[in-house]
C-alpha cells in the first residue's frame, strides 16, 4: 500500500529556494563552450554568455550560481581572471585534464553570467594556494564603495557600483584537494579567514565554512564545536556512485537493474547523512542559525566514450532524474537545515541540466525535474507523510546492497495551492498512491517517464515533462497511478 498523507495547514519550515541552485567550476566544457563562448562566437551570446543556455537556466528559475570550483577555486587566484583579456595570465588546469586557462571567463564575467540569469552569485574563494589578504581584497574588489587602490582597480575595469556579493565560501573540499587539512587546523584557517572579509556598508557577507565529505562526522563536529559561532553555513558533499570503486565507476547509460537501484540507494543514502549532520549541528546550534549548504551533489558516472577523462563528461537517463527528484525531496523536508544546494554541474560536467554540443543544447532529463519542482521555491513545507515499501535487492532477511523506498515525496504551500513531487523509483512496475489531503479543489499534474536507461541526446530528445492526468478525485483526496521509473509534480488548488 502507498499512502501519502498531507496536511497543508502544518508547515515544517520554508524551502529556501537555494536549494535549487547549481554549481559550476572551471571544468572540462562548464564554463568555455559551455556557458561562455566569448563575445565574438557565431553562437549566439550576449556578452559571450550562450543565449541557449542562459534561457534554459532561468526556466528553471536558477536562484543561485556556485563558482569557480570544486577544486579548481583552490588554485585560482582571482586577480589573474580581471583587466584586459590579452594580458590575463594563462596556466595550466592541473587538476582537469592540465588544459591551458586563459582566464578570459573571470570575477566580471561571472557577474555578467549572474546578472542575465537574474541569480545570486556564490563564490568559493581559495584558501588551499591562496592567503587571507587575496580573499579579502576579492572581498574589497566586489563589495567596496570606498576610494581604495583596490576598488580603483575595479572602477578601471568598468564597473562603478560595487556587486554586493552576500555568499562566500571559505575553501573547497579543505580535507581533500582544497589542501589535506585536517579538522583542527581548517577549523583555525576558517577562524582567521572569515575575520579579515569585511562586511562594507550595505554588503553583510553570509560565510560559509567547508564541510564534510560524505560521512566524516567528525569533520562537522569538530568544525562545530571550534568555529560553529564565525559561520553562517557548512557544507556537505555526496555524489551518488555504482561500481566496485570510486576508481572504476558503472556507466551513465548502460547498467542492468541492480546498478539502477544501487544509484537510487545511494542518493537516498542523502537523508541519513543529512540528518546525522543536522542532528551534530542541533547540539551546538539549536536555534537552526547555520544552516547546511550541500554545494556538491549529484549523479558521478564514467566519462563518455572517447571524452577527456578530466572532463567528466557524462550523459544523463531517467535513472538520474530520479537521482535528483529523491534528493530535492529530501531537501525540501529538511528545509529547517538545509538552506542551499547546488547540482554538480550546470552544463557539461557530470549531472548536468543541459549539455551543449557546438551550438546544439539538450535539456536532460535532471533539468526536467527541476521544471516540475520549480513551485516548492520559497514555498512553506507542510507535512507529507510517505508509508511504502521498500525495494529491496532481498537476501533472506536482510535488505542486501541496496533498497530504496518505492515512493518518495515531498509538499509544499505557496498562494493558496499545494505543490506534491513523488517519483515512483520501481524500474519496471507502475504503482498506486492513496494521495489523503483535504479541500481538494482544482488539480493540475505533470509527468515525466521513460524507460530507466533512456536520454535526450543532439539528435532525438524523447524526455520532457508532459500533462498528466492518471489521476481520479475521492472523497478525501486523490488515487494516483504512477508509471514505472516517474516523476510527477501535481499542484491541488
Ligand atoms: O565536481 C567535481 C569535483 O568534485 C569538485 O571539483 C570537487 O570539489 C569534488 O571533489
Amino acid at each position: 500500500m502507498n499512502r501519502i498523507t498531507i496536511n497543508p495547514s502544518r508547515s515544517t519550515g520554508t524551502i529556501n529556494r537555494n536549494i535549487y541552485g547549481h554549481f559550476s567550476e572551471h571544468l572540462g566544457r562548464c564554463i568555455y563552450g559551455g556557458i561562455y563562448v566569448g563575445e565574438d562566437s557565431p553562437i549566439p551570446n550576449v556578452n559571450g554568455m550562450r543565449t541557449d543556455v542562459v534561457e534554459a537556466l532561468k526556466a528553471i528559475g536558477i536562484p543561485v550560481l556556485r563558482w569557480p570550483g570544486g577544486c579548481f577555486a583552490d588554485e585560482y587566484h582571482w586577480q589573474d581572471g580581471i583587466g584586459p583579456k590579452e594580458s590575463r595570465k594563462r596556466m595550466v588546469n592541473t587538476n582537469w585534464g592540465h588544459v591551458v586557462e586563459d582566464n578570459s571567463f573571470g570575477t566580471h564575467e561571472f557577474l555578467e553570467l549572474c546578472r542575465q540569469l537574474g541569480c545570486e552569485p556564490y563564490i568559493n574563494a581559495n584558501v588551499g594556494s591562496g592567503t587571507v589578504r587575496e580573499m579579502a581584497e576579492w572581498v574589497e574588489y566586489l563589495n567596496s564603495e570606498g576610494d581604495s587602490t583596490v576598488v580603483r582597480q575595479r572602477w578601471a575595469n568598468g564597473r562603478q557600483e560595487p556587486w554586493g556579493v552576500k555568499y562566500w565560501g571559505v575553501g573547497n573540499e579543505s580535507w581533500g584537494c582544497g589542501g589535506n587539512m585536517r579538522p583542527e587546523y581548517y577549523a583555525d584557517e576558517y577562524r582567521r579567514y572569515q575575520t579579515y572579509c569585511r562586511d562594507y556598508p550595505g554588503s553583510k557577507l553570509y560565510r560559509i565554512a567547508c564541510g564534510a565529505s560524505v560521512a566524516d562526522y567528525n569533520w562537522t563536529e569538530v568544525l562545530m564545536e571550534r568555529a560553529g559561532r564565525y559561520m553562517d553555513a557548512i557544507t556537505l558533499h555526496h555524489y551518488s556512485v555504482t561500481g566496485p570503486g570510486w576508481e572504476n565507476k558503472g556507466k551513465a547509460t548502460v547498467f542492468d537493474k541492480s546498478e539502477y537501484y544501487e544509484l537510487l540507494n545511494h542518493a537516498a543514502y542523502m537523508d541519513e547523512l543529512v540528518t546525522n549532520h543536522s542532528k551534530i549541528m542541533d547540539r551546538y546550534d539549536p536555534e537552526k542559525r547555520v544552516g547546511l549548504i550541500v554545494d556538491e551533489w549529484g549523479s558521478w558516472h564514467q566519462v563518455e566514450d572517447g571524452t577527456n577523462p578530466g572532463f567528466l563528461y557524462q550523459q544523463n537517463t531517467m535513472r538520474d532524474a530520479m537521482v535528483a527528484a529523491i534528493t530535492l525531496n529530501i531537501f525540501n523536508r529538511h528545509c529547517d537545515r538545509v538552506v542551499m544546494a547546488n547540482l554538480a554541474q550546470t552544463v557539461n560536467v557530470l549531472q548536468s541540466v543541459v549539455l551543449t554540443d557546438g551550438d546544439k543544447l539538450v535539456k536532460t532529463p535532471t533539468w526536467h525535474v527541476f521544471d516540475l519542482y520549480k513551485a516548492h521555491q520559497d514555498a512553506q513545507a507542510v507535512d507529507c507523510y510517505v508509508e511504502t515499501d521498500r525495494i529491496s535487492e532481498a537476501k533472506g532477511k536482510a535488505e542486501g546492497k541496496w533498497a530504496v523506498d518505492r515512493i518518495t515525496a515531498s509538499a509544499s504551500v505557496k498562494d493558496g495551492a499545494v505543490t506534491l513531487t513523488m517519483a515512483n523509483c520501481s524500474m519496471d512496475e507502475a504503482a498506486t498512491v492513496t494521495v489523503a489531503v483535504p479541500n481538494t479543489g482544482k488539480v493540475e499534474g505533470h509527468i515525466l517517464t521513460g524507460r530507466a536507461d533512456a536520454y535526450n541526446d543532439f539528435d532525438d530528445s524523447p524526455l520532457a515533462a508532459a500533462p498528466f492526468t492518471g489521476f481520479t478525485a475521492k472523497r478525501t483526496g486523490l488515487s494516483v497511478k504512477l508509471p514505472p521509473c516517474s516523476v510527477v509534480a501535481l499542484t491541488i488548488a
